[in-house]
């Protein structure tokens, strides 16, 4: 049986987790620790429902208590559903005790990917992506060989503004960009997906996770959202990883690697799905794609400095005090602010995460 410290379970991953424990049962799984940031109302009705006594409410007991939630003696996996570079600490420590992860989080591989990978593989800790197209290209690679891939392809729904005139984003608002057109996400990643800010996430993302240098991933727009992960292979066959947008497919399978489990979800229904479309993104449009990719080829300490600066502007745009455009040009002019270094240390990346932060708030 294993036990589960689950990071962020008031959020939308961290309830569908909590979905997927209660199908797989007691006896395969058990919640054992749980931690939110504000809601704490939530919290306690979850601690009681599943019977859980070891719990973390980040705004009150500090991050620290979360990284106690996230080393218990008792816990055998992670599941981190915080959203947001403030994983990273609890993450790290988790890994140093040697615990198994199961990562919804994309920001903080953005942020310290070179560092976790590196403790990941000095600490021979499983590290199991829950995102929906990190964990479909897991799935593709399971078990080949670095010289058998030739190129990763991440899928891209396009968000809600894929068809929008660009004269038309200037008058965007928080409302349009929360309402996704195929997933029903937190908010800050909803926002990202409608600036494709969360594609460059990902590939960010990929880039670490599975060591494969950026040139050898491409971003693919698909509106239907039912191919979320391609990988070539060096002979020029595809392996694509099928199936419906439920992200309890992707939780579930963190969970039961490396074996697969039946779940309660419909069967895909291909006749209901027969138009499938896959066209570049559209990097003018998408400033913020552009610039992430752009953080990728800097390296170094810019990836983190753009995702710390992100989270701010996102925020300031769903507090309507910046367009959604204005998100792409302050984070423009935050890259050129910043001198990144080429192998930050921990601290160092903690440093400039703080430092992004301030500035993006008032820039
Ligand atoms: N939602 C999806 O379908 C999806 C898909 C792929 C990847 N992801 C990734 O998974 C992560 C979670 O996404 P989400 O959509 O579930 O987000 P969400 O609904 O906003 O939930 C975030 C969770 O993290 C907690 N939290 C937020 N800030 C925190 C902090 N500073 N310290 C400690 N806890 C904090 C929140 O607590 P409160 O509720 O108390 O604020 C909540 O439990 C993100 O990195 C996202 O990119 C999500």
């Amino acid at each position: 049986m294993l036990r589960i410290a689950l990071l962020g379970s008031t959020g939308s991953i961290g309830r569908q987790t909590i979905d997927v424990v209660q199908h797989l049962g007691p006896l395969k799984t058990q919640i054992v620790a749980l931690s939110a940031q504000r809601n704490g109302e939530l919290l306690e009705q979850q601690a009681r429902a599943l019977g859980v006594r070891r719990t973390a409410l980040a705004s009150r007991d500090g991050i620290e208590k979360v990284v106690e939630m996230a080393t218990l003696p008792e816990v055998d996996m992670v599941i981190v559903a915080i959203s947001g570079a403030a994983a990273l600490l609890p993450v790290w420590h988790a890994i140093h005790a040697g615990k198994r992860i199961g990562l919804a989080n994309k920001e903080i591989l953005v942020t310290g990917g070179a560092l976790i990978m590196d403790a990941v593989r000095r600490h021979n800790v499983e590290m199991v992506p829950i995102d929906s197209e990190t964990s479909a290209l897991f799935q593709c690679l399971h078990a080949r060989a670095p010289s058998e891939i030739r190129r990763l392809i991440i899928t891209a729904s396009g968000g809600p503004f894929r068809e929008t005139p660009q004269a038309d984003l200037d008058q965007v608002t928080p409302e349009q960009a929360l309402r996704h057109p195929t997933w029903s996400m937190g908010p800050k990643i909803t926002i990202d997906s409608s600036t494709l800010m969360n594609k460059a996430l990902e590939v960010i993302e990929a880039r670490w996770l599975f060591d494969i240098p950026p040139e050898r991933i491409s971003v693919m727009v698909h509106p239907q959202s039912i191919v979320h992960g391609l990988v070539e292979l060096s002979d020029g066959a595809y392996l694509a990883h099928i199936a419906r947008n439920d992200m309890r497919l992707p939780i579930q399978y963190a969970i039961t690697y490396p074996e697969r489990l039946p779940t309660a979800l419909p069967a895909f229904d291909w006749l209901a799905n027969r138009h499938w479309e896959f066209t570049p993104p559209d990097l003018e449009k998408f400033l913020c794609l552009r610039l992430g990719l752009e953080a990728l080829q800097i390296g170094g300490s810019m990836t983190g400095w753009v995702n710390a600066a992100n989270e701010i502007l996102v925020e300031r745009f769903l507090r309507r005090e910046l367009s959604w455009k204005g998100i792409g040009h302050c984070l423009a002019k935050m890259m050129e602010r910043h001198k990144p270094l080429a192998h930050p240390t921990l601290e160092e990346l903690l440093a400039i995460d703080a430092e992004a932060r301030l500035e993006a708030a008032c820039i």
